[in-house]
Protein backbone atom coordinates (compact mmCIF):
# COMPACT_ATOMS: atom_id res chain seq x y z
CA UNK A 1 0.00 0.00 0.00
CA UNK A 2 0.96 3.85 -0.96
CA UNK A 3 -0.55 6.21 1.43
CA UNK A 4 -0.59 10.11 0.25
CA UNK A 5 0.16 12.70 2.92
CA UNK A 6 -3.83 13.31 2.47
CA UNK A 7 -4.51 9.88 3.46
CA UNK A 8 -2.43 10.11 6.45
CA UNK A 9 -3.65 13.77 7.41
CA UNK A 10 -6.68 10.92 7.38
CA UNK A 11 -5.11 8.54 9.27
CA UNK A 12 -4.64 11.24 12.54
CA UNK A 13 -7.42 13.22 11.24
CA UNK A 14 -8.61 16.18 13.77
CA UNK A 15 -9.72 19.48 13.71
CA UNK A 16 -7.57 20.55 16.47
CA UNK A 17 -4.64 19.17 15.13
CA UNK A 18 -4.99 21.06 11.94
CA UNK A 19 -4.89 24.19 13.76
CA UNK A 20 -1.76 23.61 15.57
CA UNK A 21 -0.11 22.46 12.41
CA UNK A 22 -1.17 25.85 10.90
CA UNK A 23 0.62 27.72 13.59
CA UNK A 24 3.87 26.35 13.06
CA UNK A 25 4.62 29.23 11.18
CA UNK A 26 8.86 29.74 10.22
CA UNK A 27 9.34 26.02 11.06
CA UNK A 28 7.66 25.07 7.75
CA UNK A 29 10.50 26.98 5.83
CA UNK A 30 12.97 24.45 7.02
CA UNK A 31 11.38 21.23 6.73
CA UNK A 32 11.85 20.19 2.91
CA UNK A 33 14.29 17.07 2.77
CA UNK A 34 16.67 18.22 0.73
CA UNK A 35 18.75 16.04 0.84
CA UNK A 36 16.52 13.10 -0.28
CA UNK A 37 15.46 15.10 -3.42
CA UNK A 38 19.00 16.36 -4.30
CA UNK A 39 18.89 13.15 -6.95
CA UNK A 40 15.93 15.25 -9.07
CA UNK A 41 18.60 18.17 -9.16
CA UNK A 42 21.57 16.08 -9.97
CA UNK A 43 20.11 14.62 -12.85
CA UNK A 44 21.85 14.93 -16.44
CA UNK A 45 25.20 16.39 -14.60
CA UNK A 46 27.43 13.38 -15.09
CA UNK A 47 30.12 13.62 -18.11
CA UNK A 48 30.07 9.56 -18.42
CA UNK A 49 27.30 8.86 -20.62
CA UNK A 50 26.12 5.34 -18.56
CA UNK A 51 26.14 7.72 -15.37
CA UNK A 52 24.35 10.56 -17.13
CA UNK A 53 21.19 8.00 -18.45
CA UNK A 54 21.59 6.04 -15.06
CA UNK A 55 20.96 9.57 -12.97
CA UNK A 56 17.67 9.82 -14.80
CA UNK A 57 16.39 6.10 -14.52
CA UNK A 58 16.85 6.52 -10.73
CA UNK A 59 13.60 8.65 -11.00
CA UNK A 60 11.83 5.99 -12.63
CA UNK A 61 8.14 4.98 -10.88
CA UNK A 62 8.71 1.95 -8.74
CA UNK A 63 6.36 -0.34 -6.11
CA UNK A 64 6.69 1.81 -2.38
CA UNK A 65 9.89 3.70 -4.00
CA UNK A 66 11.98 0.81 -2.89
CA UNK A 67 14.55 2.00 -5.93
CA UNK A 68 15.18 -1.86 -6.29
CA UNK A 69 17.86 -1.55 -8.65
CA UNK A 70 22.04 -1.77 -8.09
CA UNK A 71 24.84 -1.48 -11.32
CA UNK A 72 27.40 -2.52 -11.58
CA UNK A 73 29.77 -0.44 -14.16
CA UNK A 74 33.30 -1.83 -13.98
CA UNK A 75 32.97 -2.90 -17.88
CA UNK A 76 33.59 -0.34 -20.60
CA UNK A 77 30.86 1.31 -22.12
CA UNK A 78 28.45 -1.41 -20.07
CA UNK A 79 25.90 -1.23 -17.31
CA UNK A 80 24.67 -4.59 -15.75
CA UNK A 81 21.64 -4.29 -14.09
CA UNK A 82 20.81 -6.48 -10.28
CA UNK A 83 17.46 -6.49 -8.26
CA UNK A 84 18.72 -5.46 -4.48
CA UNK A 85 17.09 -8.30 -3.28
CA UNK A 86 17.52 -6.69 -0.04
CA UNK A 87 14.64 -4.28 -1.40
CA UNK A 88 12.21 -7.15 -1.49
CA UNK A 89 8.31 -6.67 -0.53
CA UNK A 90 7.61 -10.77 0.37
CA UNK A 91 4.72 -9.71 2.00
CA UNK A 92 2.54 -7.85 -1.39
CA UNK A 93 5.18 -8.75 -3.97
CA UNK A 94 6.04 -11.81 -3.16
CA UNK A 95 6.60 -12.93 -6.57
CA UNK A 96 8.50 -9.49 -6.98
CA UNK A 97 6.59 -9.51 -9.83
CA UNK A 98 5.67 -5.57 -8.96
CA UNK A 99 9.94 -4.95 -8.12
CA UNK A 100 10.68 -6.69 -12.00
CA UNK A 101 7.97 -3.59 -13.43
CA UNK A 102 9.67 -1.17 -11.42
CA UNK A 103 13.38 -2.27 -12.81
CA UNK A 104 11.27 -1.93 -16.64
CA UNK A 105 10.45 1.41 -15.96
CA UNK A 106 14.23 2.05 -14.66
CA UNK A 107 15.60 0.29 -17.81
CA UNK A 108 12.66 2.61 -20.29
CA UNK A 109 13.78 5.30 -19.11
CA UNK A 110 17.93 4.88 -18.95
CA UNK A 111 16.90 3.96 -22.81
CA UNK A 112 15.45 6.92 -23.43
CA UNK A 113 17.81 9.19 -21.54
CA UNK A 114 20.91 7.61 -23.51
CA UNK A 115 19.38 8.78 -26.78
CA UNK A 116 19.82 12.56 -25.40
CA UNK A 117 23.54 12.10 -25.65
CA UNK A 118 22.96 9.81 -28.81
CA UNK A 119 23.75 6.53 -27.35
CA UNK A 120 21.62 3.57 -28.36
CA UNK A 121 21.42 0.54 -25.68
CA UNK A 122 21.55 -3.02 -26.53
CA UNK A 123 19.72 -5.03 -24.00
CA UNK A 124 20.27 -8.47 -23.10
CA UNK A 125 17.72 -9.66 -20.07
CA UNK A 126 18.38 -12.10 -17.66
CA UNK A 127 21.49 -13.20 -19.63
CA UNK A 128 22.43 -15.99 -16.51
CA UNK A 129 18.62 -16.60 -15.73
CA UNK A 130 16.75 -15.63 -13.15
CA UNK A 131 19.38 -15.54 -10.07
CA UNK A 132 22.02 -13.36 -12.29
CA UNK A 133 21.65 -9.95 -13.30
CA UNK A 134 18.41 -8.86 -14.98
CA UNK A 135 20.33 -7.10 -17.59
CA UNK A 136 23.59 -6.26 -19.26
CA UNK A 137 23.28 -3.26 -21.42
CA UNK A 138 25.71 -2.49 -23.65
CA UNK A 139 26.03 1.69 -24.98
CA UNK A 140 26.85 2.37 -28.07
CA UNK A 141 27.18 5.10 -30.45
CA UNK A 142 23.79 5.78 -33.10
CA UNK A 143 20.87 6.33 -30.15
CA UNK A 144 18.17 8.74 -30.95
CA UNK A 145 16.30 11.71 -29.09
CA UNK A 146 13.02 10.53 -27.45
CA UNK A 147 10.40 13.56 -27.17
CA UNK A 148 9.00 11.59 -24.19
CA UNK A 149 12.50 12.63 -22.33
CA UNK A 150 10.47 16.46 -22.03
CA UNK A 151 8.29 14.68 -19.68
CA UNK A 152 11.16 12.80 -17.44
CA UNK A 153 11.43 16.05 -14.78
CA UNK A 154 7.76 16.28 -14.31
CA UNK A 155 6.86 12.51 -14.12
CA UNK A 156 5.11 11.86 -10.93
CA UNK A 157 2.49 8.99 -9.63
CA UNK A 158 -0.23 11.28 -8.51
CA UNK A 159 -2.38 9.46 -5.27
CA UNK A 160 -4.96 11.78 -5.22
CA UNK A 161 -8.35 12.24 -5.57
CA UNK A 162 -9.19 13.19 -9.26
CA UNK A 163 -11.90 15.62 -11.26
CA UNK A 164 -14.72 13.74 -12.47
CA UNK A 165 -14.49 15.67 -15.93
CA UNK A 166 -14.13 12.66 -18.21
CA UNK A 167 -10.61 12.31 -20.54
CA UNK A 168 -11.06 13.76 -24.05
CA UNK A 169 -11.33 11.00 -27.17
CA UNK A 170 -7.94 11.74 -28.29
CA UNK A 171 -5.92 11.20 -25.03
CA UNK A 172 -8.11 7.71 -24.71
CA UNK A 173 -6.59 7.10 -28.56
CA UNK A 174 -2.97 8.10 -27.68
CA UNK A 175 -3.15 6.24 -24.37
CA UNK A 176 -4.01 2.83 -26.01
CA UNK A 177 -0.95 2.62 -27.54
CA UNK A 178 0.31 1.50 -24.31
CA UNK A 179 -2.84 0.66 -22.54
CA UNK A 180 -6.31 -0.61 -22.60
CA UNK A 181 -8.21 2.43 -21.24
CA UNK A 182 -11.19 2.31 -19.30
CA UNK A 183 -13.83 4.86 -19.47
CA UNK A 184 -17.26 2.81 -19.64
CA UNK A 185 -19.44 4.17 -16.92
CA UNK A 186 -20.58 0.68 -15.69
CA UNK A 187 -16.75 -0.68 -16.09
CA UNK A 188 -15.29 2.28 -14.30
CA UNK A 189 -17.64 1.42 -11.40
CA UNK A 190 -17.35 -2.10 -11.47
CA UNK A 191 -13.29 -1.29 -10.92
CA UNK A 192 -13.63 1.25 -8.08
CA UNK A 193 -15.20 -1.07 -6.13
CA UNK A 194 -12.58 -4.08 -6.95
CA UNK A 195 -9.65 -1.31 -5.76
CA UNK A 196 -11.54 -0.57 -2.83
CA UNK A 197 -12.08 -4.17 -1.85
CA UNK A 198 -8.11 -4.91 -2.62
CA UNK A 199 -7.06 -2.05 -1.02
CA UNK A 200 -9.02 -3.05 2.61
CA UNK A 201 -8.27 -6.15 2.23
CA UNK A 202 -4.12 -5.45 1.98
CA UNK A 203 -4.76 -3.00 4.97
CA UNK A 204 -7.09 -5.22 7.13
CA UNK A 205 -4.24 -8.26 6.60
CA UNK A 206 -1.67 -7.48 9.66
CA UNK A 207 1.71 -8.80 8.07
CA UNK A 208 0.89 -6.78 4.79
CA UNK A 209 -0.20 -3.36 6.17
CA UNK A 210 3.24 -3.89 8.40
CA UNK A 211 5.45 -4.08 5.52
CA UNK A 212 4.17 -1.08 4.82
CA UNK A 213 3.93 0.95 7.73
CA UNK A 214 7.82 -0.47 8.42
CA UNK A 215 9.07 1.67 4.90
CA UNK A 216 7.43 4.94 6.21
CA UNK A 217 10.04 7.43 6.90
CA UNK A 218 8.70 9.90 9.41
CA UNK A 219 9.63 13.67 9.30
CA UNK A 220 12.91 15.29 7.55
CA UNK A 221 16.06 13.27 9.11
CA UNK A 222 14.28 10.10 8.69
CA UNK A 223 13.42 10.46 5.23
CA UNK A 224 16.70 12.00 4.78
CA UNK A 225 18.66 9.53 6.35
CA UNK A 226 16.63 6.32 4.10
CA UNK A 227 15.07 8.43 0.86
CA UNK A 228 12.60 5.73 -0.28
CA UNK A 229 9.39 3.57 1.17
CA UNK A 230 6.56 6.08 1.87
CA UNK A 231 7.59 9.81 3.36
CA UNK A 232 5.71 11.19 5.55
CA UNK A 233 6.94 14.50 5.82
CA UNK A 234 6.67 18.42 5.39
CA UNK A 235 5.92 21.47 8.12
CA UNK A 236 1.86 19.74 8.75
CA UNK A 237 3.37 16.20 9.38
CA UNK A 238 5.99 17.16 11.51
CA UNK A 239 3.97 18.98 13.77
CA UNK A 240 1.72 16.21 14.34
CA UNK A 241 5.20 14.28 14.85
CA UNK A 242 6.37 16.57 17.38
CA UNK A 243 3.05 16.63 19.32
CA UNK A 244 2.91 12.70 19.33
CA UNK A 245 -0.24 12.24 17.66
CA UNK A 246 1.51 10.90 13.98
CA UNK A 247 3.58 7.43 15.05
CA UNK A 248 4.19 3.82 13.91
CA UNK A 249 2.29 2.30 16.24
CA UNK A 250 -0.51 4.49 15.46
CA UNK A 251 -0.19 3.44 11.58
CA UNK A 252 -0.89 -0.20 12.98
CA UNK A 253 -3.84 0.38 15.43
CA UNK A 254 -6.85 -0.36 12.69
CA UNK A 255 -9.10 0.56 16.17
CA UNK A 256 -8.17 3.97 16.43
CA UNK A 257 -10.58 6.58 14.73
CA UNK A 258 -7.38 8.33 12.77
CA UNK A 259 -7.16 5.11 10.86
CA UNK A 260 -10.31 4.61 10.70
CA UNK A 261 -10.24 8.30 8.97
CA UNK A 262 -8.01 7.30 6.72
CA UNK A 263 -9.47 4.66 5.51
CA UNK A 264 -12.81 6.67 5.09
CA UNK A 265 -10.27 9.74 2.62
CA UNK A 266 -8.79 6.35 1.05
CA UNK A 267 -12.06 5.49 0.04
CA UNK A 268 -12.89 9.11 -1.08
CA UNK A 269 -10.00 8.96 -3.25
CA UNK A 270 -10.50 5.63 -4.68
CA UNK A 271 -14.03 6.52 -5.98
CA UNK A 272 -12.88 9.69 -7.58
CA UNK A 273 -11.78 7.75 -10.83
CA UNK A 274 -12.97 8.87 -13.95
CA UNK A 275 -10.79 6.27 -16.14
CA UNK A 276 -8.32 3.29 -15.35
CA UNK A 277 -5.43 2.49 -17.77
CA UNK A 278 -4.62 -1.66 -17.71
CA UNK A 279 -1.51 -2.98 -19.02
CA UNK A 280 -1.71 -7.23 -19.75
CA UNK A 281 0.67 -9.65 -21.14
CA UNK A 282 0.62 -12.67 -22.88
CA UNK A 283 2.65 -14.88 -20.58
CA UNK A 284 3.90 -13.67 -17.10
CA UNK A 285 7.53 -14.26 -17.60
CA UNK A 286 10.58 -12.05 -15.74
CA UNK A 287 11.07 -11.01 -19.45
CA UNK A 288 7.10 -10.10 -19.99
CA UNK A 289 6.94 -8.05 -16.46
CA UNK A 290 10.16 -5.98 -17.91
CA UNK A 291 8.43 -5.20 -21.42
CA UNK A 292 5.51 -4.50 -19.04
CA UNK A 293 7.33 -1.96 -16.97
CA UNK A 294 8.99 -0.56 -20.01
CA UNK A 295 5.35 0.23 -21.56
CA UNK A 296 4.40 2.01 -18.17
CA UNK A 297 6.55 4.35 -18.11
CA UNK A 298 6.11 4.91 -21.80
CA UNK A 299 2.40 5.50 -20.33
CA UNK A 300 3.36 7.68 -17.49
CA UNK A 301 5.18 10.06 -19.72
CA UNK A 302 2.55 10.47 -22.04
CA UNK A 303 -0.24 11.05 -19.46
CA UNK A 304 2.65 13.90 -18.11
CA UNK A 305 2.40 15.27 -21.45
CA UNK A 306 -0.74 15.23 -21.87
CA UNK A 307 -1.83 16.97 -18.40
CA UNK A 308 -3.44 13.95 -17.01
CA UNK A 309 -2.38 12.02 -13.59
CA UNK A 310 -2.00 8.40 -13.12
CA UNK A 311 -2.20 6.45 -10.50
CA UNK A 312 -1.12 2.41 -10.00
CA UNK A 313 -3.61 0.59 -8.05
CA UNK A 314 -1.70 -2.62 -7.69
CA UNK A 315 -3.85 -4.09 -4.37
CA UNK A 316 -5.75 -6.53 -6.49
CA UNK A 317 -2.95 -7.67 -8.33
CA UNK A 318 -0.76 -8.72 -5.78
CA UNK A 319 -0.33 -12.39 -5.17
CA UNK A 320 -0.47 -13.17 -1.21
CA UNK A 321 -3.65 -15.95 -0.05
CA UNK A 322 -5.66 -13.02 1.56
CA UNK A 323 -5.90 -11.75 -1.84
CA UNK A 324 -6.85 -14.58 -3.95
CA UNK A 325 -10.61 -13.51 -4.78
CA UNK A 326 -9.92 -10.18 -5.61
CA UNK A 327 -6.78 -10.94 -7.76
CA UNK A 328 -8.87 -14.23 -9.58
CA UNK A 329 -11.73 -10.90 -9.94
CA UNK A 330 -9.11 -8.83 -11.71
CA UNK A 331 -7.95 -11.22 -14.13
CA UNK A 332 -11.07 -12.51 -15.31
CA UNK A 333 -12.37 -8.55 -15.88
CA UNK A 334 -9.35 -7.20 -17.01
CA UNK A 335 -7.57 -10.26 -19.25
CA UNK A 336 -8.45 -12.57 -22.24
CA UNK A 337 -7.88 -15.51 -20.63
CA UNK A 338 -4.16 -17.04 -20.26
CA UNK A 339 -2.82 -13.71 -20.45
CA UNK A 340 -1.76 -11.50 -17.24
CA UNK A 341 -2.94 -8.50 -15.55
CA UNK A 342 0.45 -6.55 -14.76
CA UNK A 343 -0.47 -3.00 -14.18
CA UNK A 344 -3.98 -1.09 -12.97
CA UNK A 345 -3.90 2.81 -12.89
CA UNK A 346 -6.04 5.35 -12.42
CA UNK A 347 -6.30 7.66 -14.77
CA UNK A 348 -7.45 11.55 -14.96
CA UNK A 349 -7.18 15.34 -14.02
CA UNK A 350 -5.49 15.12 -10.57
CA UNK A 351 -3.20 18.48 -9.10
CA UNK A 352 0.16 18.83 -8.78
CA UNK A 353 2.35 16.92 -6.56
CA UNK A 354 5.62 16.83 -5.22
CA UNK A 355 8.66 14.98 -6.48
CA UNK A 356 9.94 11.99 -4.15
CA UNK A 357 12.95 11.02 -2.61
CA UNK A 358 15.54 9.04 -3.98
CA UNK A 359 18.56 7.53 -3.31
CA UNK A 360 21.64 9.10 -4.76
CA UNK A 361 23.09 7.77 -7.94
CA UNK A 362 26.52 7.09 -6.32
CA UNK A 363 24.60 4.84 -3.48
CA UNK A 364 22.95 2.14 -6.36
CA UNK A 365 26.26 2.13 -8.41
CA UNK A 366 29.69 -0.15 -7.88
CA UNK A 367 32.93 -0.03 -9.69
CA UNK A 368 31.99 3.00 -11.28
C1 LIG B 1 4.85 -1.88 -10.32
C2 LIG B 1 4.40 -0.67 -9.56
C3 LIG B 1 3.35 -0.79 -8.65
C4 LIG B 1 2.90 0.33 -7.94
N1 LIG B 1 1.82 0.20 -7.10
C5 LIG B 1 1.35 1.28 -6.42
C6 LIG B 1 0.20 1.18 -5.60
O1 LIG B 1 -0.42 0.12 -5.47
N2 LIG B 1 -0.22 2.28 -4.94
C7 LIG B 1 0.43 3.48 -5.06
O2 LIG B 1 0.02 4.45 -4.42
N3 LIG B 1 1.51 3.61 -5.85
C8 LIG B 1 2.00 2.55 -6.53
N4 LIG B 1 3.08 2.67 -7.36
C9 LIG B 1 3.73 3.99 -7.51
C10 LIG B 1 4.93 4.17 -6.57
O3 LIG B 1 4.49 4.30 -5.24
C11 LIG B 1 5.74 5.39 -7.01
O4 LIG B 1 6.24 5.17 -8.30
C12 LIG B 1 6.91 5.67 -6.08
O5 LIG B 1 6.45 6.01 -4.79
C13 LIG B 1 7.78 6.82 -6.59
O6 LIG B 1 6.99 7.97 -6.79
P1 LIG B 1 6.97 8.71 -8.21
O7 LIG B 1 6.43 7.76 -9.22
O8 LIG B 1 6.04 9.91 -8.00
O9 LIG B 1 8.37 9.15 -8.52
C14 LIG B 1 3.54 1.59 -8.11
C15 LIG B 1 4.60 1.70 -9.04
C16 LIG B 1 5.01 0.60 -9.76
C17 LIG B 1 6.12 0.74 -10.77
Amino acid sequence: MSISRRGVLGLIGGGPIIAAGAGAGGFALTRTPEKALAPWSAAGGYSDPRKRALSYAILAPNPHNRQPWLVDLSEKDTVVLYRDKERDLPHTDPDARQLTIGLGCFLELMEIAAGETAHAVDLDLFPQGEDGPVAVARFRDGGQRDALFQQVMSRRTCKEPFDPRPLPVSAVQELSAFSHVITDPARVKELRALTWDAWKTEVYTHRTMKESVDLMRFGKSEINANPDGIDLGGPFLEALMLFGVLSREAQLDENSSGFKEGVRIYHEMLMATPAYAVLTTLGNSRADQIAAGRRWLRLNLTTTALGLALHPVSQALQEFPEMAPHFKKAQRMLAKPGHTVQMLGRLGYGPQVARLPRWPLETRTRNG
